[in-house]
């Protein structure tokens, strides 16, 4: 009676075990990656690709601008839309010259191709970084001492500033980074604030110009709403304005500069009155996956990577012991197997839909293996279809970008270079 029940026992877990099987998710692409992978052959590519969709990507920036127009001026997030055309792009679609800038090398090149480009600094450089700077710049129309804010965060910093601007006989405006609840440096202190204004004040060659306030932490909280995390930080930001103002007084700027914001949070201050003059944001524009927020709901995926397929199995065989032949019947979207050219990217099979990473067979950056279901029809040199988790490093990685657009590849742009030419 008992082995009887043990019988029944086991074979109705086995059949429950079945039940709760994944279910299939494979299908073959839909027709906006069939034609964007015909677009992609038509351009003769064969390679690993970062595609940016142009008509998407205006429409992300009349999204944006329909946020923010009139109420605050904005700023683009050069590191997460890291390629000079495309900061064109961007820049002529949104109306905006105002860039925010995260790495040396980037900042020359802006210089040297928008001279009338304002950009500010999104994070503290060291001051060697600085110099390198200005040893690179090659002259133009680009004013560093009008056009160039450089972001301090500390007194030791604002004094290696000033004296680099010394030696260089070089003004240099700066503005202030301002901790409002990140916690990833800037001011966070009265004392500091003041020490550091009084630093500025002294100096022959650096002004005041403003502050940057991040804040993307208020999407992000485990508990507690956005909003009070936003008004939390808002009233941090306040506070070291009226301190600012009150100690500087008439010697306040008068065209100040107020940052704050990023792609998670800009939609957060689309009603209501905030001490920032300005809002930045980037990634928002191409939307890679990290970017999938209910606050950037009305934005659209914009960039992939296109990669061709290498090699398609009907098969999955992992080497030793074979568990490859447990994981397709369990699951039924590890049927089929395909290797495709380079792979690990930061980023996340997005079409065919339903194709998944294999963590027993590990990853790579040669010929990464994807598994599918027995609905995906891959075959060797059609292309695979990846959604980058982040813009601002995935996009160095491939080359000149290619832009699609009615239908075809209708431009290449190049990215920056980690050095200039
Ligand atoms: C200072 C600062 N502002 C704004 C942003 C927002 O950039 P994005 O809109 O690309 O998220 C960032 C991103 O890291 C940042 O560091």
């Amino acid at each position: 009676m008992k082995r009887r029940s043990l019988i029944i026992g086991s074979a109705a877990a086995l059949g429950l075990g079945w039940l709760l099987r994944p279910g299939e998710q494979g299908a073959d692409h839909a027709p906006y990656f069939r034609d964007l992978g015909a677009a992609l052959d038509s351009a003769q590519l064969a390679k690993p690709t970062l595609v940016v969709d142009r008509s998407r990507l205006l429409a992300n920036i009349r999204t944006l601008c329909g946020h923010v127009d009139g109420r605050f001026n904005y700023r683009i997030v050069a590191k997460s839309l890291p390629s000079l055309p495309l900061l064109g792009a961007v820049m002529e679609a949104s109306g905006s010259n105002r860039l925010m800038l995260f790495h040396q090398p980037f900042i020359n090149q802006v210089a040297a191709q928008f001279p009338g480009a304002d950009i500010l600094l999104g994070k503290p450089m060291p001051v060697v970084a600085a110099h390198n700077f200005y040893r690179q710049f090659a002259g133009g129309d680009f004013n560093p001492s009008r056009q160039l804010r450089w972001l301090l965060d500390t007194p030791q910093r604002v004094a290696q500033y000033d004296a680099l601007a010394q030696s260089l006989a070089q003004d240099m405006p700066v503005c202030f980074e301002l901790d409002v609840g990140l916690h990833r440096g800037g001011v966070r202190t009265d004392e500091q604030l003041v020490q550091m204004l009084d630093l500025v004040t002294q100096s022959r060659h650096l002004s005041f110009s403003g502050f940057m306030g991040y804040e993307p932490h208020i999407v992000k909280m485990p508990v507690g709403s956005a909003e009070a995390y936003r008004d939390k930080a808002m009233a941090v930001y306040q506070h070291y304005l009226d301190v600012a103002k009150s100690h500087l007084g008439s010697r306040w700027p008068a065209e100040v500069l107020l940052n704050a914001g990023g792609s998670p949070t800009y939609q957060m201050y689309n009603a209501g009155s905030y001490p920032f003059n300005e809002l930045a944001a980037g990634s928002c524009l191409v939307k890679p996956t990290d970017f999938d927020l209910p606050t950037l709901a009305d934005h659209e995926a914009a960039c992939y990577i296109a990669t061709p397929v290498l090699k398609s199995l009907d098969t999955l065989e992992i080497p030793g012991i074979d568990l490859g032949a447990v994981q397709s019947l369990w699951d039924p979207n590890r049927a089929r197997t395909f290797f495709t050219y380079g792979g690990y990217w930061k980023a996340l099979p997005e079409s065919p839909r339903g194709l998944v990473y294999n963590s027993l067979f590990g990853r790579s950056t040669n010929q990464e293996m994807l598994n599918g279901s027995r609905n995906i029809h891959l075959k060797p040199d059609d292309w695979v279809f990846l959604r980058p988790t982040q813009s601002e490093f995935v996009f160095l990685q491939f080359g000149d970008i290619a832009v699609y657009d009615g239908g075809s590849i209708a431009e290449r742009w190049p990215v920056f270079a980690e050095e200039p030419a």
